[in-house]
């Protein structure tokens, strides 16, 4: 089974435009630059972009569950009938397993696998480039971003370091492949 980019578009439209237009605007630009990367991913490509469409829909008010946005949006997802790669990509996204350590989820994400793949990789990277309302931001400033906007006491900005080696290796083992691919200036 597969979930084509349209129709993943079209579920993320119906689930975050309306009700949290700035994540919109978010996953709008994260999906173009995931659009441009599939490109040269062969088969993988289309998988790739189609989970940048739904990798925030759990911030949707009508399914933040936990109120942990990976694993209530990769929970959605698996009980809408979406791919199994789209479901556990969306559960660990970003480094989401030193947030959910630090949320308290830890236990709840583990129904997820973490693939440690390039295209992991990738769609970290297109999310962690990519700032709150959609703007291109270097890695460096989006991680700064996010600081400042959760502020020093939650657990978002906690969980910050600790995923950090893991996201600096993500973002830099892209780096590598997009400078191969000549896609380095383009996303
Ligand atoms: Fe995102």
């Amino acid at each position: 089974m597969s979930l084509e980019p349209s129709d993943a578009e079209q579920q993320a439209r119906q689930l975050l435009a309306e009700s949290l237009p700035r994540r919109w605007s978010h996953v709008v630009a994260v999906a173009g630059k995931a659009r441009l990367i599939a490109r040269e991913l062969s088969e993988d490509g289309e998988l790739l972009e189609a989970t940048a469409w739904v990798h925030d829909v759990g911030y949707a008010p009508d399914l933040a569950i936990t109120g942990f946005h990976p694993l209530d949006g990769a929970r959605y997802l698996r009980d809408h009938g979406a791919p199994q790669r789209v479901v556990d990509l969306v559960a660990f996204h970003s480094s989401a397993w030193a947030e959910a350590e630090e949320f308290g989820v830890a236990d709840e994400l583990a129904e997820f696998d973490d693939e440690q793949t390039l295209l992991r990789d990738l769609l970290w990277y297109c999310d962690m480039t990519t700032g709150p309302d959609g703007t291109n931001l270097g890695f460096e400033d989006r991680m700064a971003e996010v600081r400042e906007r959760y502020g020093p006491d939650h657990y978002v900005t906690r969980a910050l370091d600790a995923g950090m080696d893991e996201r600096r290796a993500a973002i830099s083992r892209s780096r590598v492949w997009l400078t191969a691919v000549g896609l380095a200036d383009q996303v």
